[in-house]
């Protein structure tokens, strides 16, 4: 489904990525583990041609999305869900029109299906529709910013979704309601998503399968049982939480 081969990508003269192979699995979630700061939105950025890597290919579907024309890019978008780490809700506008947002923009959706897709989707993500469609983001509690920016996620039903910390600073309630969501999207669509988190305990509840990025590189990757049963000592160090180990912090 994406294949990433050996990409690297410098920011200045910091090199943040030495070298990603990476496999995400069709119709599956893998969860992608890593301290602050490693390059793990770094990865999901460049599946959406946010970012481009210095060298090495990402292929989506067979395609090497490197060599893509922005035209063809903005195709490829389409399929792709991406929920941003900041939630990146549009100020200016209320609930309505930022959920409606990219069904406007790309398939110029309108009246009462526009309506409909609009609400189904604040409904799936747990929001009364009558509630909230009139708020405007700064009305919002981070939560509810987060689950604003799901519905406008997933209202283009993509194949593809990209969850960078769906559930930081979420009560544990609204927290398990996301991961469920992620749950019921990947079984109910058969959605191939990538998840970024760093709550170990929902990311084996949402994930199929794991990789820990370390200094630049995909280190390990495997299903739950291969990591929680590691002897990698990053592994071990990364899920336990110890101070002392090999990923040191600075
Ligand atoms: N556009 C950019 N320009 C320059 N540096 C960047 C850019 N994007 C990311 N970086 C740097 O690359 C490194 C990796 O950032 P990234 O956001 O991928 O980390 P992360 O693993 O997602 O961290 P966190 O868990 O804190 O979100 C950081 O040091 C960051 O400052
Ligand atoms: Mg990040």
């Amino acid at each position: 489904m994406i294949y990433f081969k050996d990409v690297h990508k410098k920011f200045g003269d910091r090199e943040i990525l030495r070298g990603v192979n990476l496999h995400i699995v069709k119709g599956k979630t893998t969860v992608i583990f890593g301290v602050s700061g490693g390059g793990k939105s770094t990865i999901i950025k460049h599946i959406v041609g946010l970012l481009k890597p210095d060298s090495g290919t990402i292929e989506v579907d067979g395609v090497d999305i490197t060599k893509l024309s922005p035209k063809e890019m903005k195709e490829m978008r389409k399929r792709i869900g991406f929920l941003f780490q900041s939630g990146a809700l549009f100020d200016s506008m209320n609930v309505f029109d930022n959920v409606a947002f990219p069904l406007r923009e790309h398939m110029k959706t309108s009246g009462k299906q526009l309506q409909y897709s609009v609400r189904s989707s604040l409904e799936m993500v747990g929001l009364k529709p009558d509630e909230v469609v009139h708020l405007f983001p700064h009305e919002l509690s981070g939560g509810m910013r987060k689950r604003v920016g799901l519905a406008r996620t997933i209202i283009m039903k993509p194949s593809i979704l990209l969850y960078d910390e769906p559930t930081s600073g979420l009560d544990p309630v609204s927290s398990n309601l996301i991961t469920e969501l992620i749950r019921h999207l990947q079984n109910e669509l058969g959605v191939t998503s990538i998840l970024i988190s760093h709550d170990i305990n929902e990311s084996f509840k949402s994930g199929d399968y794991f990789a820990m990025l370390f200094e630049g590189k995909i280190i390990d990757y495997g299903n739950e049982l291969f990591f929680r049963t590691s002897k990698n000592p990053v592994i071990r160090q990364f899920l336990s939480g110890s101070s002392r180990g090999p990923i040191k912090f600075r």
